[in-house]
């Protein structure tokens, strides 16, 4: 599956500055409506790029994001009909990832529809099928309650797949009928009054939701069935979309030609909270019907996802450790340099969030064919004022492994999902689409 060089960077430079920045395009073909995943991928810029680079390769092309987050990259990647690999630590991406790579005959999405609207009528139960700490805080009497009937209502549905498109709209209406404000994705309760004068019914949200969602995932699966991807309603190429920390391994025997992904730019506490965005749906979402393979407890505190995400956690070794990145990137070396003594501990969670990516990108080569590419869409932050250069960062440390940067692409991030007061204001509002190409032996 080798291509050269030239044919890549020929093709990407015909991608201007409008098509990236351009908003011309249909969310719906991509089932982006399903659940509102925090700093998603936009279309503009995922559609162009893999256009291009699946022209530019000949037969068969395997797609890997190990940060996949809603899997806006492996779903345009089917549109083009690639074969798709996704990781991600935290389960609710998982879980929508599963949803959104799959495809859905409409007979049996119109089929799910009327049969859960009418186990929930026939439900006036008032029995509660969820309970953990502060659950009263989080959510009112009543909504629990609906909440509740639509949770057994799901339960009963005996298609996996079905159910999991379900958990996926359920979760949505959890977002959305939960004392927690919706305006950030930390957990941060409403004002008390606001929350006595709301009055929410969860099963009104669920059956409007579900009628976009069906109509979504109808339309991504009739282009599918246009494209001729689909045979015996099933994706003719290989669908594999698993959970897995990607600083510990990336979960399959498989080798890819391209990787597509764009990483989180720094600890999830001081960027974006997937794992707090996630905390309250996960808590009605049954376990076994997210992933079997799940081996860590993501609901023991409400910061569980976040700090077993990138950059979460102290490293051991921490001097030793900071020693060798130094030797790896200038850019991070001539950064810490500028923090001062009171700013350490800021300084050491960038150290930590760069010593878990350049771990992980280990991980990635050792997935990558020789001659492989690779398209990271990073963006810059702020720490105390200091700008930490994602991009510039990335590309020493895949330097210092022998990976050359071989062009990039520059866009304006105003259409993206980002958290709105912190540290991405200024710059952040640019992004580097940066291609790197896996050497060849004898280069
Ligand atoms: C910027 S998002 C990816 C956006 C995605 N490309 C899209 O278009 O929606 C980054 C993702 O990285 C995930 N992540 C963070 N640390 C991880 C780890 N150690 N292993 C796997 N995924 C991780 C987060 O859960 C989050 O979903």
């Amino acid at each position: 599956m080798i291509v050269t060089e030239n044919k890549i960077k020929e093709s990407l430079s015909l991608i201007s500055n409008e098509i990236l920045n351009g908003a011309n395009f249909n969310r719906s073909e991509y089932a982006r409506n399903i659940l509102n995943y925090p700093a998603m991928m936009v279309p503009s810029v995922q559609e162009p790029i893999i256009k291009s680079l699946s022209e530019t390769f000949e037969g068969e092309v395997s797609l890997l994001d190990p940060f996949m987050g809603a899997s806006n990259t492996l779903v345009t990647g089917m549109k083009y009909g690639l074969n798709i690999f996704g990781q991600d630590i935290n389960p609710l991406s998982v879980l929508l990832s599963k949803v959104k790579t799959r495809y859905y005959s409409k007979d049996a999405l119109s089929t799910s529809e009327e049969s859960i609207k009418i186990r929930v009528q026939n439900d006036t139960s008032i029995k509660k099928e969820v309970s953990f700490h502060n659950i009263d805080k989080w959510f009112k009497n009543d909504v629990q309650i609906e909440l509740s009937r639509l949770y057994r209502a799901i339960r009963q549905e005996s298609a996996i797949e079905i159910r999991q498109f379900l958990w996926v709209t359920l979760a949505e209406v959890i977002r959305l009928t939960s004392n927690d404000r919706t305006s950030t994705f930390k957990m941060h309760i409403r004002p008390t009054d606001e929350i006595v004068n709301r009055n929410l019914s969860p099963q009104k949200y669920f059956f409007s939701i579900l009628k976009r969602s069906i109509s979504d995932l109808n339309d991504f699966c009739s282009m599918l069935s246009e494209n001729n991807f689909i045979r015996k309603n099933k994706y003719i190429k290989d669908v594999d979309v698993v959970w897995g920390d990607s600083l510990k391994a990336i979960n399959t025997k498989k080798i890819f030609d391209l990787l597509i992904t764009s990483p989180p730019y720094g600890d999830n506490q001081t960027t974006v909270t997937y794992g707090q965005f996630s905390y309250l749906p996960l808590q009605w979402i049954p376990i076994e019907d997210i992933d079997e393979k799940i081996t860590f407890d993501y609901l023991k505190t409400i910061q569980q996802i976040d700090s077993n995400s990138l950059g979460g956690k102290m490293i051991d070794n921490f001097s030793q450790k900071k020693e060798n990145l130094f030797q790896k990137s200038k850019t991070v070396r001539q950064l810490f340099d500028t923090f001062n003594l009171d700013e350490q501990i800021k300084a050491k969670k960038v150290i930590n969030f760069v010593h878990d990516l350049d771990k992980t990108i280990d991980n990635l080569l050792a997935k990558l064919n020789k001659g492989a590419y690779m398209v990271w869409t990073v963006g810059n932050r702020n720490v105390n004022k200091r700008v930490v250069q994602n991009d510039n960062i990335l590309i020493d440390l895949l330097s210092s492994k022998k990976v050359d940067l071989i062009t990039d692409l520059e866009r304006d991030i105003l259409g993206k999902r980002m958290p709105g007061r912190n540290n991405f204001s200024n710059t952040m509002s640019k992004e580097k689409i940066l291609i790197f190409k896996i050497p060849i032996n004898n280069e």
